[in-house]
């Protein structure tokens, strides 16, 4: 007699709290109509704990062992994926073993990329196993045709069964599986469509456990999805060894790698891409990608500022276009920069140097797409505010850094070094930054022009170029109100 019976019981598909009989809202999550039934295996009154019967075990592979007994073996070297951008988002390439996420909204290139990688990776003779749940063998050759690869030691497996799949990698034992995408898996002993919460969750368990047993890179595409990520990447953000992002807007070529977490290296790093009319190239220099021809002339409303991507500093153009509301609250329209600090940098503005954005519309947006993260930026924010605001503009070849206090001070920023050796690097002749206690050894081996400044006062005494200045009357007097320190600074 069996010792275990099927009783079902009900999930919440948003927050997955269980309870034993259906109900209309969820009373963890109070979300309508998210309940689902879901069949489990219980044991019997009396009955010994059993577990429940499994059509794929790895007994034979999962025993413990002395952690001093473990031995790095060739086999556990890291091995490139082909692309030096991706490989330092990686920590130095891909581990046997490592279990990954790469998650981006649809149509962003998660498939190119992992097409590409697949490639790569065969061509350094290791197999790979591409198992194909949304799209057919034939739309996987016509991708991988535009893309130029041959297809070599690339298995496809149209499949989206988890036990085949499992079975799949046993059979063919491959160094890389890559899973595009997981919402498309499903396990039939589960109620609910492929990419519910339940079915998103128990086969991507079921994959790291092979990724661990076998050592097998795995590499799961999932799907960003609308309503907050619920089914997707941030269900399993806690499961797997690493979570690479892929961002950009659908529109525009620039992709960027992000991570956000990563057991084998940094999460600090980004890998920048471009995606062409035959799949994704590097960027390796990105600064030039960011900066056009007018970038060094800093057009009114136009500032350089120089940001952080890991280790690695950018220089990107900052716009910002200050113009009178007809709205009965002005706009505040920022892309690239959080909002929040753009109210504050003009906050900033308003009380310190008595300008007056209250009857305006604020546009700021960062040039090439990229999302700024740190505040370093904020000095440069502020300036392009104020010379779109007032038709003037900052010196031509000048870069901008600084954090902006509340009190109106500039604050000291990370990396100074890094910073100054690319604005050089790029042709800049100025670099303004925040005056440090203790100037930095390797400064002064650099060429380019520094000048350091305590105040947003002094940015802009420094800053702007008188020759731009337009004469007093021509400044329209509702555009610009000016307190006793801004007159000094303007006028
Ligand atoms: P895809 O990799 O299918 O995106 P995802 O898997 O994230 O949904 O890429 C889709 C988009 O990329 C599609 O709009 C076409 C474009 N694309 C190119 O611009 N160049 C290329 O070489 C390829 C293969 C795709
Ligand atoms: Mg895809």
């Amino acid at each position: 007699m069996s010792k275990t019976r099927i009783k079902s019981i009900y999930q919440c598909q948003q927050c997955e709290a269980e309870s034993p009989q259906y109900l209309g809202r969820c009373p963890e999550c109070q979300s309508w109509n998210t309940l689902l039934e879901k069949k489990v295996e219980v044991a019997k009154p009396g009955a010994t704990q059993t577990t429940s019967t499994k059509r794929f075990t790895l007994d034979d592979l999962a025993t413990p062992q002395l952690l001093q007994d473990i031995r790095l073996t060739d086999d556990m070297l890291r091995y490139s994926s082909g692309y030096p951008e991706l490989d330092r988002v990686l920590g130095g390439g891909f581990i046997p073993g490592a279990y990954l996420l790469f998650g981006g909204d649809p149509g962003i290139g998660k498939s190119t990329l992992m097409l590409q990688v697949a490639q790569h990776v065969a061509n350094s003779g290791k197999t790979v196993l591409y198992v194909a749940g949304e799209e057919s063998p034939l739309q996987i050759k016509m991708r991988a045709d535009r893309l130029g690869l041959q297809g070599n030691r690339i298995l496809v497996f149209p499949e989206t069964n988890i036990y085949n799949i499992m079975e799949e990698i046993k059979t063919s034992r491959p160094e890389m599986v890559i899973i595009d995408s997981i919402q498309a898996i499903y396990d039939p002993d589960l109620t609910g469509t492929p990419g519910n919460a339940s079915q998103v969750k128990e086969c991507a368990g079921k994959l790291m456990g092979i990724a661990k047993a076998l050592q097998v890179t795995i590499l799961l595409v999932g799907h960003v999805t609308k309503e907050g990520t619920v089914s997707g990447p941030k269900l399993l953000e806690h499961t797997v060894d690493g979570v690479l992002y892929f961002e950009g807007e659908k529109f525009r070529s620039l992709r960027i790698l992000r991570t956000v977490k990563n057991r084998f290296g940094s999460t600090n790093e980004i890998g920048i891409f471009e995606m062409g009319e035959s799949g994704l190239t590097e960027v390796t220099n990105p600064s030039e990608l960011f900066l056009s021809e007018s970038s060094y002339r800093n057009d009114p409303g136009s500032v350089i500022v120089t940001t952080m991507e890991g280790n690695r500093p950018l220089l990107v153009e900052i716009q910002a276009l200050v113009g009178f509301s007809t709205y009965p609250s002005p706009r505040r329209v920022a892309n690239g920069v959080d909002v929040s600090r753009l109210h504050q940098i003009i906050a900033v503005l308003e009380r310190r140097l008595g300008l007056d954005f209250s009857k305006h519309d604020v546009y700021v947006n960062v040039v090439g797409g990229l999302r700024i993260q740190e505040p370093a930026a904020d000095l440069g924010i502020a300036l392009a505010l104020v010379t779109s605001s007032h038709e003037t503009a900052i010196k031509p070849k000048t870069v901008i850094t600084g954090e902006i206090g509340l009190t109106g001070e500039v604050r000291p920023v990370s990396h100074y070094d890094a910073r100054i050796s690319e604005a050089e690097k790029l042709g800049f002749e100025t670099i303004v930054l925040p005056k440090m206690r203790k100037p930095p050894e390797k400064a002064s081996l650099h060429g380019i022009r520094r000048i350091e400044i305590g105040s947003l006062m002094e940015a802009l005494t420094h800053c702007l170029d008188q020759k731009r200045r337009l004469p007093q009357d021509k400044v329209r007097s509702e555009e610009v109100v000016t307190g006793d320190e801004s007159h000094a600074a303007f006028h």
